[in-house]
């Protein structure tokens, strides 16, 4: 099997300062390379969950708020193993350089840096890792039924959880295709990997793609592969999901985003089990497993003729929703244990228990996004209840709800501002509007509010007003 071929190499920076972001999108450009930046790790952590695998490299600072940078290269060590890392470190601080190596990250880059030395530093990751995947995927084609890959653990026992458990063998031990339906952050794909894990194609790949998020042009190559010279920019062979899952699993997040041409060439490839990439005349036969999300009904986006009804019941032989968090409160708890286990582990510290009135909140609490929601809540409160054993009420609300007791309407506004927004991008320029709004456009005052630096706002304001999102 070839190691997975990316167009354009994918570069995830993680730093508050803007400059940099700037700096790095302006240099990676002109060096072919893609650029997703966020301003801290938390954000990171957001990216990483839905898509770690669309990157090739992190580049995260060393120094910032609320988690540092050996904090998330904690996390990526752990969960996303594949993904390198390089950090950035202050110049005279080689402590911090050695425990960044120590703890896995590949290299290190100390401010200031040369322009040059960092693309160089860059390119070199990418070649090692290239190396990297191409040694892995002989490897892997050599003793393909060693299996040694973590068990998934699914929490739930809520009585729909256990009725979607109880199918999973029957659904895994076929190779049909699946549909998963249910709101954002669900647990979607983790089902979908519990699925491959629990099949006998679970030491092949499981390859997850995020329809949404593919560039129009390339969606068709993303999935089945081009030919060089195939269109003008298909400067190389490339590499489509279809081929890197055979002989595994492959999940198509969000399949209600592809147009209607591609929903037919994927309703071809499912019936014939072949796919033809693009600028090529040959057929070429794969032993793949769909699994397909959505979140949208998709009834309404069959009705509304946006969505093929025969490639839905292609899709469907095994139909699974997944239902929404609020739906099944008395996972709450369970959910929080794994959570709070899950990153004290991760980070070294003794178990942690909630206050019982963070738990009260939490079972009050309507959570819009779902168990994704409920694991960034929980992951914040082990990281800002620092050394304390028991993780308080402030430690998760503090941000968002910046009265301690709000008056009903407020509560009211908040709840629908939390309920609207869904990333903590959001929710930061939800608040940071907001605190404008209520202190008259006074950038002092509302820094205060909010317990940030009126630098930052500006900083922030800047960077909305580039993004169009105020004028
Ligand atoms: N039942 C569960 N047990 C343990 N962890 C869960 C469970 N459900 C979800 N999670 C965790 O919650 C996070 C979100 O889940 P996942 O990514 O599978 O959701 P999703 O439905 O695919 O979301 P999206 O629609 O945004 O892609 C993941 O970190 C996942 O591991
Ligand atoms: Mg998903």
């Amino acid at each position: 099997m070839a190691a997975p071929q990316r167009e354009v190499p994918h570069i995830l920076l993680v730093d508050d300062e803007h400059l940099l972001h700037t700096l790095f999108e302006r240099l990676f450009t002109r060096h072919g390379l893609r650029l997703t930046s966020c301003y801290n790790a938390l954000q990171a952590l957001e990216v990483l969950k839905k898509e770690a695998s669309s990157f090739d490299l992190v580049i995260t600072d060393f120094k910032m708020p609320d988690m540092d940078g050996l904090e998330l290269l904690a996390y990526i060590r752990q969960e996303h193993p594949d993904l390198q890392v390089i950090m950035i470190t202050a110049h005279a601080n080689v402590q911090h350089a050695v425990r960044a190596m120590q703890n896995g990250a590949i290299d290190y880059i100390p401010k200031p840096f040369s322009t040059e030395e960092l693309v160089e530093r860059v390119q070199a990751a990418l070649a090692r890792r290239r190396e990297q995947q191409e040694v892995t995927a002989r490897r892997s084609a050599r003793s393909s039924r060693r299996r040694t890959k973590p068990t998934i653990e699914y929490v739930g026992a809520h009585p729909t959880i256990q009725r979607l458990k109880a199918m999973l063998p029957r659904v895994a031990a076929n190779r049909a295709p699946v549909f998963i339906q249910g709101e954002s952050g669900t647990g979607k794909e983790i089902l979908a990997r519990l699925i491959h894990q629990m099949s006998d194609r679970a030491s092949g790949p499981f390859v997850a793609i995020n329809c949404a998020n593919l560039p129009r042009e390339l969606v068709e190559s993303h999935l089945f592969g081009h030919r060089k010279g195939a269109f003008t920019g298909a400067i190389e062979d490339m590499t489509g999901a279809f081929e890197r899952a055979d002989g595994g699993t492959l999940l198509l997040d969000e399949i209600t985003e592809v147009d209607l041409a591609i929903q037919a060439k994927l309703l071809r490839v499912l019936q014939e089990q072949e796919i033809q990439k693009v600028g090529s005349t040959e057929a070429r036969k794969i032993d793949v497993r769909v699994i397909a999300t959505s979140n949208r009904n998709l009834s309404e986006a069959i009705a509304k003729g946006q969505f093929r009804e025969d490639l839905y019941h292609r899709l469907s032989v095994f139909p699974l929703s997944v239902p929404p968090l609020r739906e099944r409160m008395s996972d709450v708890p369970l959910l929080v244990d794994h959570f709070i286990k899950k990153y004290c582990e991760l980070y070294g510290l003794p178990l942690k228990q909630v206050a019982p009135a963070l738990m009260d909140r939490f079972m009050q609490y309507h959570w819009p996004g779902n168990v994704r929601q409920l694991e960034n809540y929980v992951q914040r409160g082990v990281l800002l209840s620092a050394d304390r054993t028991v993780i308080e009420v402030e430690d998760v609300f503090n941000d968002f709800f910046a009265d301690a007791e709000p008056a009903r309407q407020d509560a009211q506004e908040k709840e629908d501002l939390l309920s609207r927004v869904q990333t903590i991008e959001e929710m930061e320029r939800e608040m940071i509007l907001r605190a404008l709004k209520e202190t008259n456009n006074n950038q002092q005052l509302a820094a205060q509010k909010l317990g940030i630096s009126a630098r930052t706002i500006r900083n922030k304001l800047k960077r909305y007003r580039e993004q169009g999102l105020i004028s």
